[in-house]
């Protein structure tokens, strides 16, 4: 089964999905490995989710030597995909190689480290810019974020997206490695979203990073510290 239903998420369980995230682990993999890597699994995780979540119809067609019936993925237009930056944008490309006529969304939400976890274990989040394109009911609305820590910053995104798209077909929110907390807290304010994740880990440390994880994505993506 390529999606496995986990209680409080559901497990992208494809053998090259779980090979190239052990990648993206690697404190080995340098940043274009890195990158490549999330493109990667973008793809892949891109390509479950029509699996998984899309229905297909038969269609006729005329080949070169006569009329057969195919199959085809129904609504790939209808596929919006909202990235949370700043380390969603390889993540995102790869999603595009599976849904290349999706509309694009943008937020750039963070969280303010230098302020740390309040008593509840969150992070104040800042929401600079928003720009989503319009979403119709019958969309398949994909929210990425390679990194589903506390969840505050996902919360934070997902009350923009629901303002504009109150009810659309499926609201997933994507990510490649989960912290139990994170997706607690999503599931709870958000229960009509379907997180999807390839891993769920063991814990968030002091600062809010997922362990083991795989560091910061962002940082490891665009070389910064
Ligand atoms: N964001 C990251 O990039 N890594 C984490 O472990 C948590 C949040």
């Amino acid at each position: 089964m390529p999606i496995e239903d986990r209680g409080d998420a559901y497990l992208i369980t494809h053998a090259m999905a779980k090979d190239t995230l052990s990648r993206l682990r690697d404190v080995e993999t340098e940043q274009v490995g890195f990158r490549k890597g999330l493109v990667k699994l973008g793809r892949l995780c891109g390509y479950e989710i029509i699996d998984g979540r899309m229905e297909t119809e038969y269609v006729a067609i005329e080949t070169p030597l006569e009329e057969t019936m195919g199959e085809r993925v129904k609504g790939l237009e209808d596929v919006v995909i909202i990235n949370v930056l700043r380390a969603a944008t390889p993540f995102v490309e790869g999603l595009l190689k599976a849904f290349p006529r999706a509309r694009q969304g943008v937020i750039s939400a963070s969280r303010d480290e230098h302020a740390g976890r309040d008593d509840s274990g969150r992070f104040p989040i800042t929401v600079d810019y928003v720009k989503l394109p319009e979403i119709r009911p019958e969309d398949t609305v994909i929210v990425a974020d390679p990194m589903l820590a506390t969840g505050s910053t996902m919360c934070a995104v997902l009350e923009h997206v629901i303002e504009t798209a109150p009810d659309p077909e499926h609201l997933i929110v994507l990510s490649a490695v989960s912290a139990p907390d994170g997706l607690l807290r999503v599931g709870e304010e958000f229960p009509e979203v379907d997180l999807l994740t390839v891993a769920i880990d063991d814990y968030l440390d002091d600062d809010g990073y997922i362990v083991p994880g795989l560091g910061d994505a962002g940082d490891r993506a665009f070389r910064t510290t």
